[in-house]
């Protein structure tokens, strides 16, 4: 792909494109070795070598990251007050990634960082009815038939119900245990356990709703006091990071993403 050099300093992350302008001006880039002045300079991204000030420019079109959202933070690109989910990524060079989709304030879990719109789209198009799959804690007394009303449907205040959602009781922590082992999990689970009427359930659906899983679980009665997002179709949390941590999307990983939604393909 060919692009503006000043276009390709920018997403690079070394500055607005009136610093990057000021830069090349300065005479610090080169382009295949020799040095260039002009940043409406056209960038060829597959075989072009760019330096500034004598450094190789790590260029990627595309990056894609798994992070472990914790909770108090906002998934948010950027706020003028408040750190965001953006500013965990401490490695990331494009300066155009942003959080596909939102979780709450107070949600954990599986986030994807990425530049890549139009897989972004896609996972959260309501027609490619891509699941989210979650686990709630909630407390009150839920309905015998629970799962059934999700299943049809829930009126949570707006124009439509919502769309079917799977709903999964565990009858404890031990039988979430033998199936999610998320040691992190039972700690949190343990402080929480106060209040003996706290119920795990495994919830999957496939909208992006605002509050969604929380207004679901108020319309039969219930609150949820804890949320955590283990998985986005194929591309679940990786058991390996901690909250806040993030990793690179693995190839197989990006892959898999890509059979249910076609996207460039991904250069890592
Ligand atoms: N549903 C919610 O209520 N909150 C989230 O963060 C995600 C889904």
């Amino acid at each position: 792909m060919k692009i503006r050099l000043d276009k390709y300093l920018a997403d690079a992350g070394f500055g607005t494109r009136n610093e990057v302008k000021a830069l090349v001006k300065s005479g610090a880039i080169t382009i295949n070795g020799e040095k260039i002045k002009d940043s409406s300079q056209k960038v060829d991204t597959d075989t072009d070598e760019v330096n500034v000030n004598g450094e190789d420019v790590d260029y990627s079109e595309y990056e894609y990251y798994m992070l472990y959202k914790p909770a108090g933070i906002i998934t948010a690109s950027r706020d003028k007050k408040e750190e965001t989910v953006l500013n965990l990524i401490k490695s990331k060079k494009r300066r155009d990634l942003f959080p596909v989709g939102r979780l709450d304030r107070d949600t954990e879990g599986l986030l994807l960082i990425t530049n890549d719109g139009e897989l972004s789209h896609k996972l959260l198009s309501p027609g490619k009815h891509v699941e989210k799959g979650y686990v709630a804690v909630v407390t009150g007394y839920s309905p015998d038939d629970i799962e059934a009303l999700f299943e049809n449907g829930l009126d949570i205040g707006d124009e439509k119900p919502t769309k079917p959602a799977k709903l999964r009781r565990f009858s404890d922590l031990e039988e979430f245990m033998t199936e999610y082992d998320d040691s992190y999990f039972a700690e949190k689970f343990s402080k929480l356990k106060e209040d003996e009427s706290l119920t795990i359930y495994e919830i999957k659906i496939t909208e992006g709703r605002y509050h969604e899983i929380k207004r679901m679980f108020e319309a039969v009665g219930c609150s949820v006091v804890y949320l955590k997002r283990y998985s986005m179709g194929s591309l679940t949390l990786d058991p390996e990071l901690k909250p806040g941590e993030y990793r690179k999307l693995k190839i197989d990983e990006y892959k898999k993403l890509k059979t249910t939604c076609t996207a460039p393909f991904l250069v890592i």
